[in-house]
């Protein structure tokens, strides 16, 4: 019985470890520790004895607790009130247990028999989440490893949509997708590795915010006709990954349905607001799309990957799939019974994770009030940092903002801002990212944590004035740059 698991094992192994995660969760959310510690990966390597553990093994109770401890050390902390880098979810207790059961149980959700509770959570989630986008029971999705496989997945129904023997007989050239070039990577590169070519992804006109211009549509597709492209989908963000501003989905919708044109929202991570009354007003004409990609691993604090990919009429994403694998499917519709759904032909993992489960049980455990109060209350907050940075000389703000995205910078010099995100970084205590919009470089906060508070904000802005203010020749005077 060598290879059996020993429950008491497990107990002892899994309380230390418990007790150690809600440690570093506490000390993280009252920022004792920097929020990131990025040293060199040599140097983790050898604290974390890596390649001697890998080879040799030896681990045990007694080792484990202080690895463990050196493990939290070197990880971002995504619960600390200065983690402001990344849309990556600051996680929920209850989602956390979902992770620690799926570590035992392993339940893969692609053939219902595998696991009918899991396969059935699935159901239950996506059709709560297409419930909330607006749509009737002819809608429907599957949860995905991440929003760009979710948007990988939405292109390709909108591919079969408009070539339907593609899947058999290979892309002939012609036809295009419209989006903006702010849309999130995973858009152009679905659009190439969907055998397009990544020049039919046609960049659609922007406002100096980089949203969509509705009124210059209709010029565009003119213009891509007349050069013998057929457009087989538009793709609108709500938000955008990189200022946190939605496009207008109602005005895109209307000509996205004038002209017959498949729109994809990628509402990776603004779809949660609309679980919030004050801000699902930015998602207005939302239930237009005949797509919609919704991560739950940003905004409804579930740990990493679990998004959505969600379709007005559910049986285009069916016809998305046209597969057949003899050890796995046996129906003509692709399913082994009847009893529970099985997901293979709407899906690209064939093994995939109970990723369901994080989600509902933050749903039943804070209820969709207490998600949508989450998110509202970091938008709020971000209104309100908005306020603040505007509020300081030499500080100024890309715009009010929609979301909890905000981009910012001190004095107007691109490099500037790449040199005080570093700063930052090696420092620690505050973890920014960075973006460009209209060829400027700005600082970027997505506010993830519900420990980030105005205190933090002003501290943030303080070290960045420090910081520039002691590096006298290295760095240049805001007002210079005015
Ligand atoms: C708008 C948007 N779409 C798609 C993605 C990709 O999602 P994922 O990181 O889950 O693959 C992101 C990630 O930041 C995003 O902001």
């Amino acid at each position: 019985m060598a290879h059996e698991w020993d429950p008491s094992e497990y107990e002892r192994a899994a309380s230390l470890a418990v007790a150690a995660v809600a440690a570093y969760v506490g000390e993280s959310q009252a920022g004792e520790r920097p929020a990131v510690s990025s040293p060199p990966v040599a140097e983790v390597f050898e604290e974390l004895d890596l390649r001697r553990l890998l080879r040799h093994g030896g681990m045990d109770l007694e080792g484990f607790e202080p690895w463990l401890r050196a493990l939290l050390r070197h990880t971002t902390r995504l619960h600390h009130p200065g983690e402001l880098a990344h849309q990556v979810a600051s996680p929920d207790v209850p989602a956390a247990l979902g992770d620690l059961l799926h570590g035992a149980a392993n339940q893969p959700t692609s053939i219902y028999e595998m696991g009918a509770a899991i396969a059935a959570i699935e159901a239950a989630v996506v059709e709560w989440m297409t419930e909330r986008v607006g749509w009737d029971a002819h809608a429907g999705g599957v949860l995905t490893h991440g929003g760009s496989l979710a948007n990988l997945t939405a292109l390709l129904a909108a591919r079969a949509a408009a070539a339907p023997d593609a899947w058999r007989d290979g892309m002939t050239p012609g036809l295009a997708v419209l989006a903006p070039l702010s849309a999130h990577y995973s858009v152009k590169r679905s659009v190439a590795m969907l055998g397009l070519g990544e020049r039919a992804a046609i960049p659609l006109e922007v406002d100096e915010l980089e949203r969509i211009l509705p009124e210059r549509l209709e010029a565009t597709l003119e213009r891509v006709r007349a050069e013998g492209l057929r457009p087989m989908a538009l793709v609108a963000a709500a938000c955008a990954t990189s200022t946190g501003l939605h496009d207008d989905l109602e005005a895109i919708g209307r000509f996205c349905r004038d002209h017959g044109i498949w729109l994809h929202v990628d509402a990776a991570h603004g779809a949660s607001g609309l679980l919030s009354a004050r801000h699902r007003g930015y998602l207005g004409g939302i239930e237009q799309a005949d797509s919609v990609v919704w991560d739950a691993h940003k905004m409804l604090r579930t740990s990493s990957v679990c998004a959505a990919v969600l379709l007005r009429d559910v049986r285009r994403l069916e016809a998305a799939f046209q597969q057949q694998a003899a050890y796995l499917f046996y129906d003509d519709d692709g399913a082994q019974g009847d009893l529970g759904p099985d997901l293979l032909s709407r899906q690209f993992e064939c093994t995939k994770a109970p990723l369901g489960l994080k989600i509902f049980l933050n749903l039943a455990w804070r209820g969709e009030r207490g998600l949508g109060e989450y998110v509202a209350d970091q938008y709020d907050k971000t209104a309100r940092f908005f306020e603040l940075i505007e509020a300081r000389d030499g500080f100024e703000c890309l715009a009010r903002p929609e979301s909890n995205i905000l981009c910012f910078r001190y004095g107007r010099d691109s490099a500037r801002q790449i040199e005080l995100r570093e700063r930052l970084l090696a420092d620690g205590r505050f973890h920014l990212s960075s973006t460009e919009v209209n060829g400027e470089r700005w600082l970027r906060m997505a506010v993830m944590a519900p420990a980030t508070d105005e205190a933090t904000i002003e501290e943030l802005l303080d070290e960045i004035e420090s910081l520039a203010a002691g590096a006298q020749g290295g760095l240049h005077d805001p007002a210079s740059q005015a």
